[in-house]
């Protein structure tokens, strides 16, 4: 299997259409298995580069560590997770979606697959998450991103919010719209989070 090499970024943004959704689908450990017409679209790959590789191709480096780290501990737990991510494209080029990540069980209760459902980030949102990206990117480039945790739980602490509120509060909207918007309903619609790193905090 071919080793993808990562694009050197350019400070250039790919605009989405609003309407559309990126989809992709992986194996438990992250490898892809699926992603739709527009994700091929925008990441700028041909399907037979991009499957049997890791996500982490379109990871880009002003994206923090420890937002893919509380991303995975709640995936691991089956609880669905909304974050701002800013991904990296095959020509250098970047873009901002809402993603919404969540995971599907076989009848034993283990992991089948896990599955992310992006569309164009509110920009106002951007505005406000870029700020505390580049603050927790440049703590983990000096500082490791175990200090980088604790600062964004002390920060979360100080506002008296949990991660999801702190994500909903920048959206300015509440986790039923933000269902309706990716299309969940019934028993695909948000899962009540119960535990992981801010959880620790928050008990
Ligand atoms: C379903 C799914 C979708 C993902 N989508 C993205 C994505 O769009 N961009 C990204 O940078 N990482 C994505 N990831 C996370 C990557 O697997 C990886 O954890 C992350 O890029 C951090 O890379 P690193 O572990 O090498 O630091 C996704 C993971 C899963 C399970």
């Amino acid at each position: 299997m071919n080793k993808l090499v990562h694009p050197t970024p350019l400070d250039r943004e790919i605009k989405l259409d609003a309407s559309k959704i990126i989809m992709s689908k992986t194996d438990p450990k992250g490898i892809i298995e699926y992603a739709n017409d527009y994700f091929m679209e925008i990441s700028g790959y041909e399907e037979y580069e991009l499957m049997g590789q890791p996500h982490n191709v379109i990871r880009h480096p002003d994206m923090p560590k420890v937002i893919f780290r509380l991303m995975w501990e709640r995936l691991h737990k089956g609880e669905n997770i909304y974050a701002l991510v800013k991904n990296l494209a095959k020509d250098g080029r970047y873009y901002w979606v809402l993603t919404s990540f969540d995971t599907k069980y076989d009848d034993e209760g283990n992991i089948i697959s896990h599955y992310a459902r992006r569309k164009a980030a509110p920009s106002n949102a951007v505005f406000q998450i870029e700020k505390l990206y580049k603050t927790l990117r440049a703590i983990e480039e000096r500082q490791g991103p175990d200090i980088a945790e604790k600062y964004f739980l002390g920060l979360l602490e100080e506002k008296g919010v949990d991660y999801d509120t702190f994500i909903l509060s920048i959206l300015e909207t509440n986790a039923s719209v933000l269902s309706t918007y990716f299309g969940f309903t019934g028993q695909n619609a948000v899962k009540e989070k119960k535990g992981g790193i801010f959880k620790r905090m928050f008990g």
